[in-house]
């Protein structure tokens, strides 16, 4: 057995490439990059693993344009697939999305049986739930990244607000990653007070709105690709709850078998992340207002996952 945990990165891109660079510089593991692109993954491998002797970190990092280097992961992060490009449609982006994560998730189950899927790839809660069909995994070893994410802006914003650390925000966004996300305020303190008690009401409502954008925010400010630095931490923060079997709470993409009222179906809530993926589904009561802005981003997202007739 190795030494050292493996994490493998499929789609060495913007997203990947810093999962890459994270997970190595947190030394979580050995770090095996895969994707399509020609000399993409191996290239940028070697540039990192060199990067070692300065950040100190002995995880070797290779790449490969095929799935054999990546037999017998612990944990696989997919991020490959396309951004939505001009003219062309959500459900293009979810078709096509989901022949890349459909054959990726085949290659990578086929060498790595006991790996814990961590999906990255939009649209989000339809790709994991894809995923887990396509793997036929239990549900607890397929999860998606987006709550991480959308609770760590919804944490920055707060932070920018009062003028605080962000060390002290805690927050939870749940539901889809989409535009029918579920922030959630009373939830979310600075050093444990709710910010319901520090905030009025339009200046929660204007970070909520803010959070709820945030992915269209920095598109619109790069033009030709999505966010990447705060997604790759937020991926990586699963990892490393996985690997170091934390047992953490966090908001993440899990299959929900009744629980907030849904059944059969991927969305955000809160959970237990530990080494042996989703430990617990954590369920906290939600207003009658929250349960329905839940309800609809979930009904939101089984309009998406029905259309890939799984
Ligand atoms: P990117 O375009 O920089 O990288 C995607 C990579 O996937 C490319 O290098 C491409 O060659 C590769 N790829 C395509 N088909 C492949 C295949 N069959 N096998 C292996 N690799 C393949 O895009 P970026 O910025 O890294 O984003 C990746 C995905 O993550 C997108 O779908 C994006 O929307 C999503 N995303 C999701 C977030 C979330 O919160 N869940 C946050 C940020 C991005
Ligand atoms: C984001 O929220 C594109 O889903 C990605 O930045």
């Amino acid at each position: 057995m190795a030494a050292r945990p493996k994490i493998s990165v499929v789609g060495a891109g913007n997203v990947g490439a810093s999962v890459a660079q994270y997970a190595a510089e947190k030394e979580l593991g050995d770090v095996v990059l895969v994707d399509v692109i020609e000399g993409i993954p191996q290239g940028k491998a070697l540039d990192l693993l060199q990067a070692g002797p300065i950040h100190r970190y002995d995880s070797l990092v290779t790449g490969s344009n095929g799935y054999d280097e990546t037999a017998g992961s612990d944990v696989v992060v997919i991020t490959a697939g396309l951004a939505r490009k001009p003219g062309m449609t959500r459900d293009d982006l979810l078709f096509k999305n989901a022949e890349i994560v459909g054959s990726v998730v085949e290659q990578v189950v086929a060498r790595s049986k006991d790996a814990i899927l961590v999906l990255v790839t939009n649209p989000l809660d339809a790709m994991v739930q894809l995923a887990w069909k396509k793997s036929g995994f239990p549900s607890k070893r397929v999860v998606g990244m987006a709550g991480v994410l959308d609770s760590a802006r919804f944490r920055t914003f707060i932070a920018r607000e009062l003028n605080v650390s962000v060390e002290n925000v805690t927050a939870f966004v749940l539901g889809g990653h989409g535009d029918t996300m579920v922030p959630l305020p009373r939830y979310s303190t600075v050093a444990g007070i709710p910010i319901t008690d520090l905030l009025p009401k339009d200046r929660i409502d204007a970070l909520v709105t803010r959070t709820a954008n945030g992915g269209a925010e920095i598109v619109n400010y790069l033009k030709t690709g999505s966010a990447y630095y705060a997604p790759a931490a937020s991926a990586v923060e699963m990892v490393e709850a996985i690997l170091k079997d934390k047992k953490k709470i966090l908001p993440c993409a899990a299959y929900l078998d009744g629980q907030y009222g849904t059944k059969g179906l991927y969305v955000g809530v809160p959970v237990k992340l530990g080494r042996s993926g989703v430990e617990q589904i954590i369920e906290i009561t939600l207003t009658k207002d929250e349960q329905a802005a839940f309800d609809k981003s979930a009904a939101a997202v089984r309009e998406l996952v029905e259309k890939l007739k799984l």
